[in-house]
């Protein structure tokens, strides 16, 4: 059911559409379902509603239920870099782990990995009852910046039955010392530490914070990503005018922060060869999901929506997609994907800075008459 009756109204994207290499379908489908299914990661997920990583993705029970309502894949919450250093010294104390570990092994190394920190183990605990529970790929998640032993839990995840790994290269470059590139370079090595170890294919989960996206993105994908996830979210501080003391804040994300990883899906389609796009940030509604395939990704991430609403909301993001293909005539989410991007789209320069002086000057004429 379609929760919201003017969202259909306001993604009128058939005059953006009319580019070269569109496809515009002539009308309904007669008959036959509609294929909601994609590929991501090399993976073929039935749907391109993706629940992304949060505590929501960390419970068993809440998994069953975004599998049941008709999410393509869910992404496990991240374990930390900080949070695994110590364990990685300790693995490497251990006989017949690193490389070959299988989910046995796992298993039998529990008691160990409880000296040290019983996180990892709940998660690999985790992947395994999530990947035996639940009929969609299961993508576990690591977050860190540096290389280093914590990078062969990738490789445990994988043996746990993760079916991917995503990667979050969440940082705040705050060092004087450190120039744009080496952090660049310094994220390349990291990626290709964990793609060459993983054995299963590895998201990227990018900030947006970079000087030139659209040269770092094939570079990311050499390195080994074979998707790139647009964008994690940064929590900025905060300072309390009573104490004065700077603390997290977080807010949960809306709509109106889809069109940054709307912008560079489109950028960045049919730029980074055979890898996946995803989009995360602001996926909230149907017209949200469709917004960001039409740019380019393969899939559609949220999660402050399924914060918000509860896991059941996947079903209203998957039907909403399903109805609004049927009414326009796609019969496939391969059809759809990518007819909005900035290579597919009449004007272009709509997704670069021309777009940024023609909003202003349209907001001016607005404001002054
Ligand atoms: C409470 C909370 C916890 C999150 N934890 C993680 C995490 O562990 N790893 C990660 O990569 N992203 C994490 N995220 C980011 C989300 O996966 C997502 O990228 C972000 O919230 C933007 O999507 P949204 O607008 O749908 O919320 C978290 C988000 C929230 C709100």
């Amino acid at each position: 059911m379609n929760p919201d009756p003017t969202w259909q109204d306001e993604l009128d994207v058939e005059e953006a559409m009319a580019g070269p290499g569109r496809v515009i379908p002539s009308g309904p489908v007669p008959d036959g379902p509609t294929d909601l299914s994609t590929t991501y990661l090399g993976l073929t997920l039935r749907t391109p509603v993706v629940a992304s990583s949060s505590p929501l993705t960390g419970d068993l029970g809440s998994l069953k239920a975004i599998a049941a309502a008709g999410a393509g894949a869910v992404v496990l919450p991240s374990l930390f870099e900080e949070q695994l250093r110590d364990e990685a010294a300790a693995l490497d104390a251990l006989d017949g782990l690193g490389g070959e570990a299988n989910p046995e092994a796992i298993s039998g190394y529990t008691a160990p990995l409880d000296d040290y920190n019983d996180g990892a183990t709940r998660y690999l605990a985790l992947i395994r009852d999530a990947a035996a529970a639940i009929d969609v790929p299961v993508i576990a998640s690591l977050n860190g910046v540096t290389e280093g032993g914590w990078t062969r839990y990738a490789r445990l995840m994988a043996d746990a039955g993760a079916s991917a790994v995503e990667l979050n290269v969440y940082r705040v470059a705050a060092d004087a010392q450190v120039s744009g590139r080496s952090v660049e370079d310094e994220t390349l090595r990291l990626i290709e530490a964990v793609a060459s170890s993983a054995g299963v294919p590895i998201a990227v989960k990018l900030s947006p914070y970079w000087s030139s996206l659209a040269h770092l993105a094939p570079r990311l994908v050499d390195a080994g990503a074979a998707g790139l996830v647009l964008f994690n979210r940064f929590y900025q501080p905060d300072i309390d005018l009573e104490t004065l003391r700077v603390g997290p804040h977080l807010v949960l994300s809306s709509s109106d922060e889809l069109r940054l990883p709307l912008r560079w899906c489109a950028i960045l389609h049919d730029r980074v060869g055979a890898a996946s796009l995803a989009a995360t940030s602001g996926v909230h509604t149907p017209a949200d999901v469709l917004k960001v395939l039409l740019a380019g990704a393969d899939v559609a991430m949220t999660t402050s929506a399924l914060l918000r609403h509860g896991p059941d909301h996947v079903e209203v993001l998957v039907d909403g997609l399903r109805d609004w293909m049927q009414d326009r005539g796609y019969a496939s989410v391969h059809e759809l994907s990518g007819s909005v991007s900035q290579r597919s789209v009449q004007d272009p320069a709509a997704f670069e800075r021309a777009n940024y002086l023609s909003t202003i000057t349209t907001y001016a004429s607005t404001f002054l008459r």
